[in-house]
């Protein structure tokens, strides 16, 4: 190559050199013999200022420069091996640091004294900066996620509790509506079933189907009256008024509940304990009516008390305050229920006992009673694990509006 050509090409050389945008110098004996650019931008020294400086002049001072979170200081040692260091603090003029990925080379001459060492860094301080920005935005919008997932589920408990309480109240004016229909020509029923039997009774007195006429008029007699006690109860709910009204001891009315079913309970081996909390303050209700509610539980623990085949159980009763609410807490070491159960056991009719044992009215009847006082009932149970149901009663529902 001729001399010039050679030169424009050492000129070329340099200019590389000094515009790489990483920042480079050389170090000879420990000093920085040569830097670009780049290196006066990330260290804020002029080359002038710098060349033929110590090297350790980037090294951050112990205890007086503050390294970012997870940095290491440019150290000497650094310097004799050569390699990639990543996430290295090098200390600027003006006291602060850059955070920079550090390679170390050592380029070896003809001889020894040509030997220099190489240093190239990249600046990360923005990047990392970055990184850390990321990670804070991605925490908070994962907590954002769990805290919109937890609303999700409040929203959408209520909801099911509006459904349900809609049609709750839906099918109790349905139930009114058919229940005062019924009752009439049910009686006319009743009524005639009962006067055909006297009507019939001379004529029939030495005949062989005596005894057949005989069954199924009473069958039909019987028929009624168990329709009869049906709409009794469903009237029990749906009826406005508030008479029987009065201030009512819960203790007092769950007490009475459980001795009524005392020997039931008694004969399957069913223990009752009760948790009464003390100064509780009466509540505003129909006692004979809350005593239904307790007499359903109740029932309902002894029959799935009964279904373990265990022939023993035990019944909580807990009481308490909270707020202006009375809670009663009524738990059983019965077989439980399933999801499908659960979700369906305060639907009117709906039962999982065998035919003529249960009408699957109980827990409607109680949803209903609780309802109207502006009261709650809610079950928590699994399959195995018994069934708690926990019973809200207002101190005085008037004042609930
Ligand atoms: N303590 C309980 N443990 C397990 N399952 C229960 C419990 N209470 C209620 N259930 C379930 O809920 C259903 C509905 O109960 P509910 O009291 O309304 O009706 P029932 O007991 O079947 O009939 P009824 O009360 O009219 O005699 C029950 O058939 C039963 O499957
Ligand atoms: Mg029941």
């Amino acid at each position: 190559m001729p001399q010039s050509a050679q030169a424009a090409a050492a000129q070329r050389f340099e200019l590389v050199f000094d515009q790489a945008s990483d920042a480079i110098c050389t170090i000879v004996g420990g000093r920085i013999e040569a830097c670009n650019r780049a290196l006066e931008e990330l260290t804020g020294y002029l080359r002038q200022e710098i060349d033929g400086d110590e090297v350790m002049v980037l090294a951050p001072r112990p205890g007086s420069t503050r390294i970012p979170v997870r940095a290491r200081a440019f150290t000497r040692e650094m310097l004799k091996t050569p390699g990639t260091y990543e996430d290295v603090a090098v200390l600027r003029k003006d006291g602060y640091t850059r955070m920079v990925d550090l390679v170390v080379r050592v380029v070896s001459g003809k001889t020894d004294a040509d030997a220099f060492t190489m240093l190239i860094f990249r600046d990360v301080t923005a990047k990392k900066q970055m990184e850390r920005e990321l990670i804070t935005k991605h925490a908070e919008l994962r907590n954002a996620f769990v805290e919109l997932e937890r609303n999700n589920a409040e929203l959408k408990a209520m909801q099911e509790t509006l459904v349900q309480a809609g049609k709750m109240a839906a099918l109790g004016e349905l139930a009114a509506g058919i229940a005062h229909e019924l009752n009439q020509p049910l009686q006319a029923i009743r009524g005639y079933a009962q006067e055909l039997g006297l009507e019939v009774a001379p004529f029939i007195s030495a005949a062989p189907q005596k005894a057949d006429i005989d069954s199924h008029l009473k069958q039909i007699v019987t028929g009624v009256d168990k329709m009869s006690s049906i709409i009794k109860y469903l009237r029990t709910f749906t009826r406005k008024s508030t008479e029987g009204y009065d201030w009512v001891d819960i203790h007092g009315v769950v007490t009475e509940a459980m001795q009524m079913l005392g020997r039931q309970l008694e004969s399957r081996g069913v223990e009752v304990v009760k948790f009464f909390s003390e100064g509780l303050p009466q509540v505003f209700a129909n006692p004979v009516q809350l005593e239904q509610v307790f007499i359903n539980l109740a029932t309902n623990a002894r029959d799935s008390i009964e279904s373990t085949g265990r022939g023993s159980g035990r019944i909580e009763i807990h009481t308490r305050q909270s707020g202006k609410f009375v809670e009663v807490v009524f738990k059983d070491d019965g077989v439980g229920m399933d999801e499908r159960t659960k979700s369906k056991a305060f639907n009117p009719f709906f039962t999982t006992k065998e035919v003529g044992s249960g009408m699957g009215l109980g827990l409607s009847l109680s949803y209903g009673i609780l309802n109207k006082l502006h009261g709650s009932i809610l079950v928590e149970s699994e399959l195995g694990r018994g069934a708690e149901f926990l019973v809200r009663i207002p101190v005085d529902y008037r004042e609930l509006g």
